[in-house]
């Protein structure tokens, strides 16, 4: 598809409510399980492809940290670490028919021609939400995946409850159930709040445990924090947005750390959200740890912790 060839679509043809989902369905499984929506922003003009062109040049000028980038095929069970980079991504961008492109335009709210489409999106589904959601949120943003055709984009969990919001282009999406502890077992839960973010293993024996949507323009699909998934394109350029909320979850990390190193130590321990007691004592423990060896709090291990937080970030 030539750039050219996307029609501008002023945004006054868009309703005032721009997400749609069954309200109880909404009301029982958000953070819960995956369910579907239907939204009317795959007209949005910010989401053509000349408008994303100059969402990434000027995201490459002021804020290039912002615009992830790689090129090459990707199997569903690889790491992200070990997919390549692009050394032109304005030119993998223009030719995205053909690029193996693959790219992320994080919190791009920052950006002020999106900060209102932002406003709106996240006010709709806090509005969706209700009850307090408010004092529960510690980070909120909007990211804009795009896409060559048939890429894939590896399997993975997340520290953010997303809504994935296909704008252009067909893609599949595989979600699993994160109490599933063989498809995501509590190691891999530990390792990945306290060492490791690539450390969910992809299980190809399981795939049929997945959820499947198909993702067309027009529909979407909330994915829970920590739900294993991955997506791959049709033989289409994609364009999604996702809408992100980051609990509070300073809580729910400190015991999964905690319990990595308990873990490492011999002991088997109880996952969190069973003992509010004892969840207590091992995020004190953890911090006093922490305090006291603030460079070297695993003992097993020669990484400061202080350092694997840092490397800490979405994709
Ligand atoms: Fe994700």
């Amino acid at each position: 598809m030539e750039m050219s060839t996307v029609p501008a679509v002023h945004d006054a043809t868009l309703p005032d409510k721009w997400i749609e989902a069954n309200s109880s369905v909404f009301r029982e499984n958000f953070d819960r399980m995956s369910f579907e929506v239907s939204h009317h922003l795959a007209l949005h003009p910010l989401f053509q492809l000349p408008q994303l062109m100059e969402l990434a040049e000027r995201t490459l000028k002021t804020r290039p940290s912002d615009l992830y980038y790689d090129m090459g095929n990707v199997a569903p069970g690889q790491k992200w670490k070990d997919t390549g980079r692009v050394f032109s991504p304005l030119k993998a961008l223009r030719q995205l028919e053909d690029s193996s492109a693959w790219f992320i335009f994080r919190s791009t709210q920052r950006d002020p021609a999106y900060t209102e489409l932002y406003r709106h999106a996240i006010a709709e589904i806090k509005d969706m939400v209700g009850g307090g959601i408010e004092s529960k949120i510690s980070r909120e943003d909007i990211i804009i995946f795009v896409t060559s055709p048939k890429r894939v984009t590896a399997y993975h969990i997340d520290r953010e409850c997303n809504f994935i919001l296909q704008i252009h282009g067909k893609k599949d999406l595989h979600v699993f159930d994160r109490e599933d502890r063989q498809v995501l077992p509590e190691e891999e839960l530990e390792r990945y709040w306290s060492v490791d973010h690539n450390a969910p293993n992809y299980r190809p024996e399981l795939q049929n445990r997945a959820r499947s949507y198909k993702l067309v323009p027009g529909n979407g699909v909330h994915v829970p924090v920590n739900c294993p998934h991955w997506l791959q394109n049709d033989d289409n350029i994609s364009v999604t947005l996702s809408v992100n909320f980051q609990f509070i979850d300073s809580m729910r990390a400190d015991v999964y750390r905690a319990n990595h190193y308990l873990r490492r130590l011999g002991i088997n321990p109880s996952p969190p959200g069973r003992s509010s007691l004892r969840d207590r004592a091992k995020v004190m423990a953890f911090s006093i740890a922490n305090a006291l060896t603030p460079l070297r709090t695993d003992p097993l291990s020669t990484e400061p912790l202080s350092q694997a937080r840092r490397s800490e970030g979405r994709k």
